[in-house]
């Protein structure tokens, strides 16, 4: 499905900005890293934003993610690549958290969106800039949502997709990917080796680099999860923000999002504790964090954690992250592949709510830090449910089967 927006709709973006020298990059043409390798950020007339909509007018558009349009690069008549991305609900756990005291624990079930990930939020905007600059061929390295993400909105703009992935990625997101129609590769290595063979293929074949923060857009679309939260909870910001930190772009973008929003005055100064949540078996930002550092010194090695999403060694946006923790007064913190699938299960039969592995390892990490007084039991807190847990194996479990030929021993059951 695409859509086109009318004509008043005008595009606020002033210019591109790289994150570590500061140096302006013109928006009007295609866009990698910054001279410097870092990632480029998108700045936006503030000014403009804030005469140019209002809370108001907000409210009585369609719930999905482009009713924040003024703060996205979408400017007139752009041919948006949607598949249908909606608001994405907000479900309180009471059954997992009421014996723990508290009450204010929220899931943002990021699984109801397109290919069942938060990185829907990212490809549909990557996607539709890119097919707007002419793209026709894209490429992405990938844990494996990300992959199917590009995947689908790759065959929706009508383009070619690439995807690069780590070779023992879940079964079901390798078909996902497959079934969209992109050329599928796994690779015997992690991420970071999917992005080299990305990089280094594309004078070869032509393809635009879809990476995490290679590329500008995606963290503008992980940009609605943080203006969407803030909406939905009338605009005013939780205590603490756990979310499962690979990459970091939905932790650099909602960061992004409240910095804007503040900018024209739509929230105050007051804003969550950023939590990076990673594992003991891949911890690049937790041992930065705990050495004290602005940046990962070291790409983590061996990487012994099962939980895709945070298998990244070493983040291209390391220094956006640490800045983000620090910034928000934040920290970084991990949780055991055990632990997350503990909690995993525990919550799917006390709160009926199916998280994934790196939603499950963010609750298990807050109940750590709940226990070591590190978090207050009454802090609001959001965590961050960033695929659908249906996409993720679960244990064998299934039932008998009944003979129903035979009469059923009901006492039996
Ligand atoms: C389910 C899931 N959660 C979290 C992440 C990490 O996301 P980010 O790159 O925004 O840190 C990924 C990335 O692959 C993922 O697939």
């Amino acid at each position: 499905m695409t859509a086109q927006f009318g004509q008043d709709d005008s595009c606020q973006v002033t210019h591109l900005e790289c994150s570590e020298t500061g140096d302006h990059y013109p928006a009007d043409r295609l866009q990698g890293l910054s001279r410097a390798g870092k990632p480029l950020l998108v700045c936006y007339d503030l000014k403009a934003i804030r005469q140019s909509v209002s809370k108001e007018t907000l409210s009585r558009r369609p719930s999905d993610m482009w009713r924040y349009r003024e703060f996205l690069p979408i400017g007139d008549f752009r041919e948006i690549i949607s598949l249908g991305e909606a608001m994405t609900p907000l479900i309180r756990l009471t059954g997992s958290a009421g014996p723990l005291g508290a009450r204010n624990v929220i899931v943002k079930d990021e699984g109801r969106m397109p290919t069942g990930s938060f990185k829907a939020r990212g490809m549909a905007l990557a996607i539709t800039m890119a097919k707007a600059f002419g793209v026709t061929r894209v490429a992405a390295p990938t844990a494996g949502n990300a992959g199917a993400a590009a995947a689908a909105y790759a065959a929706a703009a009508g383009m070619e997709a690439f995807v690069f992935t780590p070779e023992d990625t879940p079964e079901a997101t390798l078909r996902e990917i497959a079934f969209h129609g992109a050329r599928l590769y796994r690779v015997n290595g992690l991420i970071n080796q999917c992005a080299r063979i990305v990089r280094e293929g594309t004078e070869t074949m032509g393809w635009h680099d879809l990476s995490t923060l290679e590329e500008p857009y995606r963290i503008e679309g992980k940009k609605t999860m943080g203006l969407e939260l803030a909406e939905q909870l009338g605009w005013v910001l939780p205590d603490l923000i756990y979310y499962p930190t690979g990459g970091g772009t939905g932790f650099i973008g909602m960061w992004k999002a409240f910095e804007e929003l503040e900018a024209i005055g739509w929230i105050g100064s007051a804003r969550p504790r950023m939590v990076a949540v990673q594992s003991p078996g891949c911890g690049p930002v937790v041992r930065a964090f705990e050495s004290g550092l602005d940046h990962v010194a070291e790409p983590w090695a061996p990487v012994e954690t099962g939980i895709h999403g945070v298998r990244v060694p070493k983040p291209l946006g390391d220094r956006l992250i640490m800045r983000v923790i620090s910034e928000s007064n934040g920290f970084a913190t991990d949780a055991s592949d055990e632990a997350a699938e503990q909690a995993r299960a525990e919550i799917a039969r006390t709160d009926g709510v199916h998280l994934c592995p790196e939603g499950a390892l963010c609750h298990a990490a807050w109940k750590q830090d709940l226990a070591r007084g590190r978090v207050d039991r009454d802090e609001r807190v959001v965590i961050f449910n960033t695929a659908n847990g249906l996409k993720s194996p679960m244990p064998a479990m299934a039932g008998p089967v009944l003979d129903c030929t035979k009469p059923i021993d009901y006492g039996a059951l």
